[in-house]
């Protein structure tokens, strides 16, 4: 992939997604063309980021001029992540998805860990189990929270990039690999709120729901996860493993609605807790 194909391949993702995305979060968009425009620049950004981070990490698929399929991967401290893989509808399943994922995966040849969030996608699956990943299915808790319900949040503050240092320090914990230069993207796109206390530390981006939480226990990961309700009239927040049931037990007693929906794919890893992964960066 090069700079010059971002702009399509943020075409062939949101093609490839649509029909995923309506399933899986009832959430209908009018013409499958016709991505949230919002969504569209954060993802055109985000790609632009990890081609800078990870140019071996980033392939496309094409055919003369037009792109089939796209596969967006990079490595932070030893782990391999994902964050986008697609081929268009008219091209699936005839092993373009396998030709992409071969050499990313070699990009993370030398890192022990790897995590990505899968959909539904029984295709996707196909790959993920080749490659060596185990599946851990997902909730999501999603709707308008009932006010009555939501206690007053202390010890939370907005967060800034003075924070970065103390986050990396959290994933590191949590998921086993700082996010780094990440967080610059994100602290661009999302509100960031943390909580420092003597007891425990935590930290989440928010986009109308959760886009990312992690904390060092529990109590400062519902802590956070009560000012995300408090914030928003209506919340979608997703990747949820049972691992990490605190979130599930906060959005039922907040009347949310509990589904399930794609999968937390995980190589030499345990399911992180407390962490609400970030769709693509996680
Ligand atoms: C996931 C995706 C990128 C894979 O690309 P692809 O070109 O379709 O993949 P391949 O053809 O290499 O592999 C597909 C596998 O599923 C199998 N398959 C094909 N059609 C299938 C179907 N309808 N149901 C189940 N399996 C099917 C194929 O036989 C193959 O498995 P095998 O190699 O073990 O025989 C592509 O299907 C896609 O864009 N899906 C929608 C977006 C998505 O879910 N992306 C993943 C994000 S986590």
């Amino acid at each position: 992939m090069t700079t010059d194909d971002v702009a399509q391949a943020e075409r062939v993702t949101a093609i490839g997604f649509h029909e995923l995305d309506t399933r899986m979060f009832r959430r209908a968009w009018p013409d499958p063309q016709l991505r949230p425009p919002a969504r569209s620049t954060h993802w055109i950004r985000r790609t632009q980021h990890l081609l800078s981070t990870d140019p071996g990490g980033c392939w496309v698929a094409e055919d003369g001029s037009d792109l089939l399929g796209v596969v967006v991967s990079f490595v932070r401290e030893k782990m391999w992540l994902l964050a986008s893989y697609a081929v268009v509808p008219g091209a699936q399943g005839l092993g373009l998805g396998r030709a992409l994922l071969a050499p990313a995966l070699e990009h993370g040849r030398g890192s022990l860990r790897a995590m990505l969030n899968a959909s539904n996608d029984p295709k996707a699956v196909r790959r993920y189990h080749e490659a060596g990943f185990r599946l851990y299915p997902q909730m999501f808790l999603r709707g308008a929270p009932d006010r009555s319900t939501i206690p007053v949040v202390e010890k939370v503050r907005e967060g800034s990039a003075d924070d970065i240092d103390l986050m990396d320090s959290i994933d590191r914990q949590t998921r086993g690999a700082a996010h780094g230069s990440d967080h610059e993207v994100l602290l661009e796109q999302l509100r960031l709120v943390v909580s420092d206390t003597s007891t425990g530390q935590g930290y989440a981006y928010l986009d109308g729901g959760v886009a990312l939480l992690a904390a060092t226990n529990r109590r400062t990961a519902a802590r956070l996860l009560w000012e995300a309700i408090a914030s928003s009239d209506d919340l979608l927040i997703g990747h949820i493993t049972p691992e990490n049931d605190w979130a599930v037990e906060v959005g039922l007693a907040a009347r949310l609605e509990l589904d399930q929906g794609g999968y937390l794919a995980l190589r030499h890893l345990k399911p992180p807790k407390p962490y609400l992964p970030h769709g693509a960066l996680m």
